[in-house]
């Protein structure tokens, strides 16, 4: 993976106006989808439904964090209406090599979550069986929270080592909660290859250049 992808998390921004929202950030390499289902996060979003018509409007590819229980069973259905990537949490799913198997047979690529306190180890061996690894900086539930370092800089160094030393190179590993500039260079530096970033780009004066300053701190972290 040469350069580092922005994915901006329309979680805080309006809702109410999704074209508007999501062409705000047309110049962002994907569009981050908060699924929340009010059971594996004390908060609700949407569903397959609305998803379907983001994907409709959005000028850039879906990436679908699934922050919801039984993936099993829920997953398939954002990779069948066109999502990029759809992303599921490792602590919610009972077979999560057969999920990612069937996300992949759908023409999606596959990701695997961890919360910030599941350990590294629970996925290290599987790496081969995702194309991304989402390794969540903040509780997962709420944007506008604080980036959590301790224990992400090592899970981050432990994962590109482990892709690196299996040749997998196009493996993703995403960060998201509190990135902005100051917290993507050190995510970079780490071995980030995507980065999520919600409250930073939607407060912003403007967008792009939110996602321009990011783009411009990742390649200088690099
Ligand atoms: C949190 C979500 C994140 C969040 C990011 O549960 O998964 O994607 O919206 O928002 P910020 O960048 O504000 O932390
Ligand atoms: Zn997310």
């Amino acid at each position: 993976m040469s350069t580092v992808q922005i994915s901006p998390s329309i979680l805080n921004a309006d809702l109410g106006d999704l074209r508007t929202t999501l062409r705000q950030i047309a110049t962002a390499d994907t569009a981050h989808i908060d699924v929340m289902d009010n059971h594996f996060v004390p908060n609700l979003t949407f569903g397959a439904p609305v998803v379907k018509f983001i994907q409709q409007y959005s000028p850039i590819p879906l990436d679908v964090h699934l922050m919801i229980e039984d993936p099993d069973r829920w997953a398939p259905a954002y990779a069948e209406l066109g999502a990029a990537a759809v992303t599921f949490h490792l602590e919610a799913a009972t077979s999560p090599l057969s999920v990612a198997r069937t996300l992949r047979s759908l023409g999606a690529s596959a990701g695997i979550a961890l919360k910030p306190a599941t350990p590294v180890e629970t996925v290290i061996d599987l790496l081969e069986y995702f194309d991304r690894v989402l390794v969540m900086t903040v509780e997962p539930g709420f944007g506008g929270q604080s980036y959590i370092e301790a224990g992400t800089t090592q899970k981050l160094q432990r994962l590109a080592a482990r892709a690196e030393q299996q040749g997998l190179h196009d493996l993703v590993l995403q960060v998201d909660g509190g990135v902005n500039a100051h917290t993507a260079a050190i995510a970079v530096s780490a071995g980030a290859t995507s980065l999520v970033a919600g409250s930073s780009v939607f407060s912003a004066d403007d967008a792009a250049q939110a996602i321009a300053s990011l783009r411009a701190v990742a390649a200088s972290a690099r």
